[in-house]
């Protein structure tokens, strides 16, 4: 699912659903008061979108122009406000948005997590009771993951069904669906014989795994850039003319995924900057394989190692000047690129369990970038804090939002 072929044959997807989240953009940057619009909503409802066609083949329909909010309040709760939610898709989104950007990662809400760190083997006795105390946060994340499995489990069985009719020839014909879910059933053994790896819970897991790790990391990168262009104009004024330069007629012409790869070497390295600057995924668990020595300390086989990747996007021997968002520090003819560690900057990880959505992801965030920033661009809104605040997790969050003006380029 995630070989440049299938990539490639995502890209109309992925536009259509970046075409979706961003059509009511065109109202509100012709308003006369020019309206605030909250970012990184609209990018999480759009990576969301897009990741649960690729992974379940279905629609949430949370990019429907109707759930681009304009003329955001941003006095009242943005996250429980100004959203028409359609009823059937809200409680999963809602659950599944809650539980990546806030409940999951909050982990010194967890009482349980919290002594598990201390003492790990009270940690799971600990847990079961207090997932049966309301208004914990054990009680909370059991509530909400129950929520989730049980629409997934929906998901998936309908899926199985469907499947199985298709096989006995009962059901239209579905050779076509590629989104990760068909293909794992596709090579699912019969009913009869028994699936050993691929239980139904298996199958959930993994399938929910992909639009988890796939959805607030690719929302949160697009935010990122989009915040820190929007206060350097001449990384806005290159990347512009990359943009334009791609098609100088005007066509908007849709580039390809051989072209996202290879005609925007200037936005590669923006995007680059943006994800060292404000680094996604802080930590990275590894678990040794057999005794190794790292830096004169002996870790004995199954020692848990965390990395933190971000303090070293953060170190001044590889990026100088490091609290400076400088795109120009990835361009391949200077001298701090041509010298840095390669292991210096490593957002989706590294190794054999790196990150299996890179590809997909930076298809997805240059595809709507060209897109939006044919059309618009942004300034800072007033009503932003500044400096922006961070929430630390598994992954990193913005506290308040990503709160933008949107400014029509034509
Ligand atoms: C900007 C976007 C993304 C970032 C920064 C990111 C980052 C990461 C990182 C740091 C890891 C851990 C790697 C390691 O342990 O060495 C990871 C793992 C993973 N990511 Fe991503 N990711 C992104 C997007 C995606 C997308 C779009 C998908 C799915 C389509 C995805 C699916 C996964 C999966 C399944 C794993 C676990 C891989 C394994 O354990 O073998 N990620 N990601």
């Amino acid at each position: 699912m995630y070989q440049p072929s299938h990539l490639a044959s995502l890209v109309p997807t992925m536009q259509s659903f970046i075409e979706s989240a961003t059509q009511n953009l065109e109202s509100s940057s012709s308003s006369s008061k020019g309206s605030d619009i909250v970012f990184s909503e609209l990018s999480l409802r759009m990576a969301t979108d897009v990741i649960g066609q690729a992974a379940f083949g279905v629609n949430f329909g949370l990019s429907k122009p109707q759930f681009v909010d304009v003329d955001v309040d941003v006095d009242h709760d943005h996250n429980q406000k100004n959203m028409l939610y359609n009823d059937e898709v809200s409680d999963f989104i809602k659950q599944h948005i809650y539980s990546t950007t806030q409940l999951k990662m909050d982990l010194s809400g967890s009482l349980s997590i919290i002594l598990g760190l201390l003492v790990p083997i009270l940690q799971e006795p600990v847990r079961q009771i207090l997932k049966r105390i309301p208004g914990t946060m054990d009680w909370k994340v059991d509530r909400t993951n129950r929520k989730l499995s049980t629409r997934l489990d929906e998901i998936v069985l309908n899926r199985i069904i469907l499947q199985e009719k298709i096989k006995l020839g009962a059901g239209d014909h579905d050779h076509d669906s590629k989104d990760l879910l068909s293909l794992i059933l596709k090579t699912r053994p019969d009913s009869g014989s028994r699936n050993v790896v691929f239980t139904q819970d298996y199958i959930s897991a993994t399938v929910y795994e992909h639009l988890l790790a796939g959805s607030a990391t690719t929302a949160f990168t697009l935010s990122s850039v989009v915040y820190l262009v929007s206060r350097h104009p001449n990384v806005e004024n290159k990347l512009l003319a990359e943009i334009d330069g791609f098609c100088p007629h005007g066509d908007d012409q849709i580039p390809t995924s051989h072209d996202l790869q290879h005609k925007f070497p200037y936005l590669d390295q923006v995007i680059k900057e943006a994800m060292r600057f404000y680094f996604v995924s802080p930590l990275i668990a590894r678990e040794t394989a057999k005794q190794v020595e790292i830096g004169g300390y002996l870790l004995p086989k199954g020692t848990w190692v965390w990395l933190a990747p971000g303090v070293v996007a953060k170190d001044a021997t590889h990026f100088p000047e490091p609290d400076k968002f400088n795109p120009e520090r990835f361009d391949p003819d200077c001298e701090e690129e041509r010298h840095r560690h390669p292991y210096a900057l490593i957002p989706f990880g590294i190794g054999p369990r790196a990150c299996i959505g890179q590809k997909f992801s930076l298809q997805e965030i240059k595809l709507s970038l060209i897109h939006l920033y044919r059309k618009f661009v942004f300034r800072h809104s007033p009503n932003m804090e500044c400096p922006l605040e961070l929430e630390f997790g598994i992954v990193v969050n913005f506290k308040h939002g990503v709160k933008l003006r949107v400014i029509n380029r034509i």
